[in-house]
């Protein structure tokens, strides 16, 4: 049977000449129906080119990508993404947001069962109070699970959520992670989460894989997290095992980042550049 994700040998430049960047550089990774796979990686290193890739936003130079054995050629509703950015229609209200995205998948659906779906999937990221608010009205945590439940109510087969609690405050991050392992528990949906924080990964994925700092980035070693579900952040925290999980993922995130300024002896050589200061306007008499 095929796998129900699969990246192989892929890779991606950008740029062309000497302004050429090898971001990627044969990426390989199977993931099975249902897992929770965080991927944590270092800025720059090419997170986000990686979603894209799978997103079908942009294709591989090399390599292929396969969603149940049939291989990714552009975008599609089996994919919901999820960015850093919130990404709302700002003229829309929260309901009228994930009504677009629902009305573009399911065109065939009927009004009244739309509108019930839509707040089924409001409901689950706890937004039923601010149902016809606009995006202007809310904070960067309810902006985001806005975006979740918009990509949610695809129905998609697989969540791609590009750090999406990065920008937020800690408390809001906190609260905002126990909410996305319920949501996946229930939905059962596939997840594959960026994140800079391996607490967070450690917490809700069934597998934590570094991507290496880049240039020519490729995936590290995986770790495996079995702590039982559901997960609370106080008895994980409190457990020797996650103190040990966590030291071993940063140790070795740590070495991968030594590496990276050792092998950066590049040099930049920036150009001579004064400022223009504005020309003295006439004193008028
Ligand atoms: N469309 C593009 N054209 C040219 N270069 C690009 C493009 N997209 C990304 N890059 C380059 O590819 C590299 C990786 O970018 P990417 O956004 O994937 O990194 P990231 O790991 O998501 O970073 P961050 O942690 O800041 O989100 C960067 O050097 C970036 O400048
Ligand atoms: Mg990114």
């Amino acid at each position: 049977m095929a796998a129900f994700l699969e990246i192989r040998n892929v890779s991606k430049s950008f740029g062309t000449g000497s302004s050429r960047v090898e971001v990627l550089k044969n990426i390989n990774l199977t993931i099975e129906e249902g897992e929770f796979i965080a991927i944590v990686g270092f800025t720059g290193s090419g997170k986000t080119t990686l979603i894209s890739l799978i997103a079908g936003l942009i294709e591989p130079d090399e390599g292929e990508i396969l969603l149940k054995g049939k291989r990714i050629s552009g975008p599609g509703p089996d994919r919901g993404v999820v960015f850093q950015n919130y990404s709302l229609l700002p003229w829309l209200s929260v309901a009228g947001n994930v009504n677009m995205a629902v009305k573009q998948v399911f065109p065939k659906m009927k009004s009244k069962e739309r509108k019930e779906h839509v707040a089924r999937y409001i409901e689950m990221v706890n937004l039923t109070s601010a149902l016809h608010k606009m995006p202007s009205e809310l904070s960067g945590g309810m902006r985001q699970r806005v975006s979740v439940a918009r990509a949610l109510a695809m129905d998609p087969e697989i969540l791609l959520l590009d750090e999406p609690l990065s920008a937020l405050d800690a408390l809001t991050r906190g609260s905002l992670q126990i909410e996305i392992e319920r949501i996946w528990r229930e939905s059962k949906k596939t997840v594959m989460l960026i994140t800079n924080d391996v607490d967070e990964g450690i917490l809700l994925a069934d597998r934590v894989i570094p991507l290496k700092p880049g240039p020519r980035a490729t995936l590290g070693t995986i770790f495996p997290i079995n702590f039982k579900r559901p997960r609370d952040k106080a008895t994980i925290n409190a457990d020797e095992n996650f103190k040990k999980e966590r030291n071993a993922i940063n140790s070795y995130l740590m070495e991968l980042g030594k590496f990276r300024s050792a092998s950066n002896k590049k040099v930049y050589h920036l150009p001579q550049i004064e400022p223009q200061l504005p020309r003295q306007k006439k004193a008028i008499v």
